[in-house]
């Protein structure tokens, strides 16, 4: 089954890693107004998704009713909704398959069509409904059927609402989630406020890096409507969130991240504080000519391309639709290095002439007709797109 929306990965904030559950209706219209008036909005970032703690009620659903928490969201989520859609945004909620959602509040088990129903009448856009990362030990044939009722139970309500089917990562999820209607599940379980956080990776904490090699295992399972999503955005976090651990990153290596996000085509939802984002911060978050590689239509992720021996040095590349091709240079060591990009060899396409673009730098290069060398610092990622200009052999 397929409700055919996210066609490319969906865009925009959610509250979770800044926020975790203290959230309130005048945050989210604040969050609303800030992503217009920093050019994120014009960028691309629409959908604003409230994560865990919107409900009145923590405790069991067979003992409350799921109902948002009067005080938090006095209108109510209808009005928040209309407020987001005047000003061209979606909203989007969260809930869960189980008794209670992952934060203790009241979750959806046994009642996905009400719930659906009630997502609907409010104009919700966005679910994202989670079984929970300590949950890991459920299943899988309980986790699939109760995505798929939620999947079902939403595409009946005729609202369009993309879905989040959201498993951290395990039970497979991507081998079948897919298939029963759902636009994005996690890969992993929660990021870190971190590049390369040195906390335990196997029990719970993912770093950008650790996200990066699950999500190239996993590629074949992302395309249009379907998304391999590597968790909320960390940029600007700068270690100050309540929920994440990790002590942040540099500038530098969140603008990796941003790069990395967009290139494997992950869902992009902010996760910081939007009034809180810097110039540069923004600047990241804002480049077109990156996020163009997240958006493009063919929605082929970027893979691993091209490691050396100690996988210190990476090549990542994606083919786009207009037939260039999307290429990341990464470094993961300490030391500055050099990579080279050759056409043939490293990236398997006849291009003896081709011409470049560096889409941090927003600079033309080339033509060339030889492999192209740069310098790389510890953490960076160089960015480029590629055309062909000739070719000899092969062709
Ligand atoms: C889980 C998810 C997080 C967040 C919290 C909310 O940990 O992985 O992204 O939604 O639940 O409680």
């Amino acid at each position: 089954i397929t409700n055919n929306l996210a066609l490319t990965p969906p865009m925009g904030w959610s509250s979770w890693n800044n926020f975790g559950p203290d959230i309130n209706e005048t945050l989210i219209k604040d969050t609303i107004d800030a992503l217009e008036r920093t050019g994120l909005k014009d960028a691309g970032y629409i959908y604003v998704n409230l994560d865990d703690g919107w409900q009145r009620y923590k405790g069991s659903r067979a003992e409350h009713p799921l109902e948002v928490d009067p005080v938090k969201f006095p209108s109510g989520i209808k009005a928040l909704a209309d407020y987001a859609h005047s000003k061209g945004f979606k909203l989007g909620i969260y809930s869960g398959p189980g008794d209670t959602t992952c934060a203790g509040y009241t979750g959806s088990e046994g009642h996905a069509e009400d719930d659906a129903k009630m997502f609907a009448s409010w104009g919700i856009d966005h679910l994202k409904y989670d079984s929970c990362c300590s949950h890991h030990d459920a299943p899988q044939s309980e986790v699939q059927q109760v995505m798929l009722d939620m999947s079902r139970a939403l595409i009946a309500t005729n609202h369009s609402t993309v879905f989040h089917a959201c498993h951290c990562g395990w039970a497979n999820v991507w081998e079948w989630a897919g298939e029963e209607g759902a636009n994005q599940w996690r890969i992993g379980q929660d990021i870190s406020d971190d590049f390369n956080y040195p906390g335990n990776r196997e029990k719970y904490y993912f770093d950008v890096l650790d996200m990066l090699d699950r999500g190239n295992e996993l590629a074949q399972y992302s395309g249009p409507g379907h998304w391999n999503d590597y968790d909320m955005l960390i940029v600007g976090l700068n270690g100050e969130s309540k929920q994440l651990v990790g002590t942040g990153a540099s500038n530098l290596e969140y603008r990796t991240h941003f790069s990395l996000w967009s290139i494997v085509n992950s869902p992009l939802l902010i996760g910081a504080n939007i009034n809180k984002l810097d110039k540069y911060d923004l600047e990241t978050l804002t480049n077109k000519e990156i996020i163009e590689l997240n958006q493009d239509p063919l929605g082929q992720p970027a893979t691993l391309q091209w490691k050396n021996e100690n996988n210190t040095l990476q090549i990542y590349a994606k083919q786009m639709k207009d037939e260039s091709l999307a290429v990341l240079l990464l470094n993961r060591g300490s030391d500055t290095a050099y990579i080279t990009v050759d056409m043939r060899r490293d990236l398997t396409v006849p291009w003896d002439v081709y011409r470049m673009r560096d889409l941090w730098k927003h600079k033309d290069l080339g033509p060339y007709d030889i492999p192209y060398t740069t310098e790389v610092r510890s953490h960076e990622a160089k960015v480029y797109r590629v055309w062909q200009v000739a070719c000899t052999v092969g062709c």
